[in-house]
């Protein structure tokens, strides 16, 4: 693993904190490159559960270097709250290094993502809340504040003068009755900047100098291929590029110099928020997931919606990052199910078709076709350590079925397996003979 990295190749959620986590023993150097505190990663340490919005997961390993890149949009306040957490459970945060390039989430981008929502009547994207789809939105319209600038006073206080009453003018017209303190906003942030300042630096550059030496880079996506803003179930998607091209991007370096890339993917599938999802159960069944599964977001604390695999979607995924592994996240979760279904094209129109639509009223149309494939019964924790010491060949025969079908159906190799909550609980297939 010179340079990997690793995104998610559904909605989200798939589980990609922890899998990058257990990446990042191998790694020097951990990055996200976009999105922002929209994101939640949920990784447990023994029986510590750390909850990370802003930081790479690498952060928690105390010898990385742990980047926020370029690409990622920053609240300040949220990211000092997690640096301060994770000091006072005694995790150093000294080889934290956020780029003068990322954008900064202000006050006033949260407000206009509620107020915008509010807006689109029966057409809610259902975002976090976070002011991510408004920073994007700012850094396109080059309206928006870097990190560069928030830790030069002079310049955030020239910034905040122009941009603070053109805020309050759009929060007027969109209805909103709150409105912006230039003053305050200028005496919070530049004491962030101020705090945050000794991190900020030219992120490229270093991952330049990383790469050249032969340095193990880890690039670790945030959300998942579907909430892509180009290539996912748009307007249901978040507002940066999720794929992995992304990753040369929104970190500063070359795509030439990214040289394996792994989608994590739950073995089933879950959404948050609105829009489309084929595959998506209702009643009982996605009850008995979603409790199982523990599907409730890390960041809002949503009820996630819950589906079969579908592979339509896996596939897409594939198209668009050139996966060269699959990470098969959560798959302890359907054991004890009698048979288990993947979707494996839809009919559209009395049609087949194997491509994911762009267009949402085709999407509706969609109906998706199953394979059922023969359950098994959950793995007993006695016959867990076996399963971890000795690999793929002491899983449950039906498992390892799922596991080929899925091969097969997508062309592409599961590297990794999750089978559990811990960072322990993670099969690492890499050398599996075939
Ligand atoms: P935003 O990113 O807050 O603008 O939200 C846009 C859409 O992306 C909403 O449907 C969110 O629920 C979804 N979303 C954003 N971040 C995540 C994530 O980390 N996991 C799953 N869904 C997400």
């Amino acid at each position: 693993m010179p340079t990997l990295a690793v995104v998610g190749a559904q909605w989200g959620d798939e589980g990609k904190g922890k899998i990058v986590d257990y990446l990042a023993q191998e790694a020097h150097v951990v990055v996200r490159f976009q999105g922002g505190n929209n994101a939640g990663h949920s990784v447990k340490v023994g029986e510590e559960l750390f909850k990370l919005h802003h930081l790479p997961s690498g952060i928690l390993r105390s010898s990385k270097t742990a980047v926020i890149a370029n690409g990622v949009v920053i609240d300040p306040g949220v990211l000092l709250e997690e640096v301060d957490g994770l000091r006072k459970r005694g995790k150093s945060v000294k080889n934290l290094r956020i780029s003068e390039r990322a954008h900064v989430i202000m006050p006033y981008h949260k407000l206009l993502d509620a107020a915008e929502e509010g807006m689109r009547e029966g057409a809610k994207v259902g975002t976090t809340g976070r002011g991510i789809g408004p920073a994007y939105a700012d850094k396109a319209a080059r309206l928006g504040i870097r990190m560069g600038e928030l830790v030069d006073q002079d310049l955030l206080e020239e910034r905040l003068s122009f941009l603070v009453p053109l805020k309050n003018k759009m929060l007027q017209a969109l209805g909103s009755d709150s409105r912006i303190d230039e003053k305050k906003v200028l005496d919070e942030y530049s004491e962030y900047g101020r705090r945050l300042k000794v991190h900020v630096t030219d992120t490229g550059g270093l991952l330049s100098d990383a790469i050249a030496k032969k340095r193990r880079v880890l690039f670790e996506g945030a959300q998942g291929t579907m909430l892509d803003i180009d290539h996912g179930t748009y307007p249901f998607v978040t507002s940066s590029n999720t794929v992995s091209g992304n990753a040369a991007t929104g970190s500063g370096i070359p795509a030439t110099a990214i040289d394996d890339i792994f989608g994590v993917t739950k073995a089933y599938t879950t959404r948050v928020g609105e829009g489309p999802f084929p595959t998506e159960l209702f009643g009982e069944l996605s009850t008995c997931i979603a409790e199982k599964g523990g599907e409730f977001g890390t960041t809002t604390g949503r009820n996630r919606r819950c589906g079969w695999l579908d592979l339509v979607v896996l596939r897409h995924a594939h198209a668009l990052n050139g996966f060269t592994g699959l990470a098969l996240t959560k798959i302890d979760i359907l054991g004890g199910f009698d048979e288990l279904k993947v979707c494996t094209h839809y009919t559209l129109d009395g049609r087949k078709t194997t491509r994911f639509p762009a267009d949402l009223r085709r999407l509706k149309r969609c109906e998706p076709k199953y394979q059922v494939l023969e359950g098994w019964n959950d793995i007993e924790p006695k016959r867990m350590s076996k399963v971890l010491r000795e690999g793929f060949s002491t899983l449950p025969s039906n498992m390892r079925k799922y596991i080929r079908f899925v091969e097969r159906e997508t062309g592409v190799r599961v590297v990794l397996l999750g089978l559990g909550r811990r960072r322990s609980e993670t099969l690492d297939l890499r050398k599996r003979r075939w």
